[in-house]
C-alpha cells in the first residue's frame, strides 16, 4: 500500500496539546466516571439514557490516552456496591457491557489496546464472562495502552482477597508471615505488575473515593471535576492534565525544585 493509502486508511491519532508536557504526563489515570444519572435526569431521560452517553465518554478517553502516551487507565464501571441499585438498571448495565464489548473488540485489537477486567467477574452473567475472556485474550499480547475495566470491583473486598491468599500461602507453608511486605502484599492485588495510579480524576464533584483502588491511590494526585461523566471531553482531560502538572508530588518527602 502507498504511503498516502496507508496514512488514508490509518485512525488520526491526536497529537499531544501544547500546553502539556510529555515528560511529565501520567504513566497511570484512574478515573470514576460519575454523573450519568445526573445528566440523563438534566435531559428529562431514563437513568439509563446516561449509561449510554457514558460509553461514548469512555472510547473518547480511551483514544485520547492512547494517542498522547499515558501509559495505563484504569475505569470504574461497576463497584461491589453497585448491586444495590433497582434490578431493571443493573440488568442494562451488564447487557450494556457486553454489547459494546462485542462491538469494540475489534478497534481495541486495531489500536493495540490491552484490556483486563479487574472485580469478581465469577458473579457477572456468564454470557458477559466469556466476553470478557474473549477480550482479554485476544489483546494480551497487544503493546499498547493498558485498559483496566473495573467490574465488579471493590477495593475492600480486593484487601481483603490479598489477605487470605497471604494466610493460604503462609498455612501451606510455602510463605512465612515475617516475609510478608508492601511488595508481597502488592503483588496478591488485582493490579500486580502494574504501576500505581498517578492522577485519580472524579466527574460530578462527588468529593469521595467510593472504595476504588484502596491501596494504589495511596500518594495519587486527586482530581475532581464538576462535569458530568457523559460530558467528559477532550477540553476536560487536558484541564485535568494540565492541572496535574501544575502540582508537585512529594510523597512525604519536603518540596525540591523541579
Ligand atoms: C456512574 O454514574 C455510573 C455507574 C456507577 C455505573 P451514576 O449512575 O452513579 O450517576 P449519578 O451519580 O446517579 O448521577
Ligand atoms: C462510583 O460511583 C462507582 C462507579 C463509578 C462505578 P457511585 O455513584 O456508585 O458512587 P457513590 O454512591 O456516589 O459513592
Ligand atoms: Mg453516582
Amino acid at each position: 500500500m502507498s504511503r498516502a493509502l496507508a496514512t488514508a486508511f490509518s485512525p488520526q491519532r491526536r497529537p499531544l496539546p501544547a500546553g502539556l508536557d510529555p515528560e511529565r504526563l501520567p504513566a497511570h489515570v484512574a478515573l470514576i466516571m460519575d454523573g450519568n444519572g445526573r445528566w440523563a435526569r438534566q435531559r428529562g431521560l431514563p437513568r439509563v439514557m446516561g449509561h449510554r452517553a457514558g460509553v461514548e465518554a469512555l472510547k473518547r478517553t480511551l483514544r485520547l490516552c492512547s494517542d498522547w502516551g499515558i501509559g495505563a487507565l484504569t475505569a470504574y464501571a461497576f463497584s461491589t456496591e453497585n448491586w444495590a441499585r433497582p434490578g431493571e438498571e443493573v440488568t442494562f448495565l451488564m447487557t450494556l457491557f457486553e454489547r459494546v464489548l462485542a462491538l469494540e473488540l475489534e478497534a481495541l485489537e486495531r489500536e493495540q489496546v490491552r484490556i483486563r477486567f479487574l472485580g469478581d467477574l465469577e458473579q457477572l452473567p456468564p454470557s458477559l464472562r466469556q466476553q470478557i475472556d474473549e477480550a482479554t485474550q485476544r489483546t494480551s499480547s497487544n503493546t499498547g495502552i493498558r485498559f483496566n475495566v473495573c467490574t465488579n470491583y471493590g477495593g475492600r473486598r480486593e484487601l481483603v482477597r490479598a489477605a487470605r491468599r497471604l494466610a493460604e500461602q503462609v498455612a501451606s507453608g510455602q510463605l512465612e508471615a515475617a516475609a510478608i511486605d508492601e511488595e508481597a502484599f502488592a503483588a496478591e492485588l488485582l493490579t500486580a505488575g502494574q504501576v500505581d495510579p498517578d492522577l485519580l480524576i472524579r466527574t460530578s464533584g462527588e468529593q469521595r473515593i467510593s472504595n476504588f483502588l484502596l491501596w494504589q491511590l495511596a500518594y495519587a494526585e486527586l482530581y475532581i471535576t464538576e462535569v458530568l461523566w457523559p460530558d467528559f471531553d477532550e477540553e476536560a482531560l487536558l484541564k485535568a492534565l494540565l492541572e496535574y502538572q501544575g502540582r508537585h508530588r512529594r510523597f512525604g518527602g519536603v518540596q525540591t525544585s523541579r
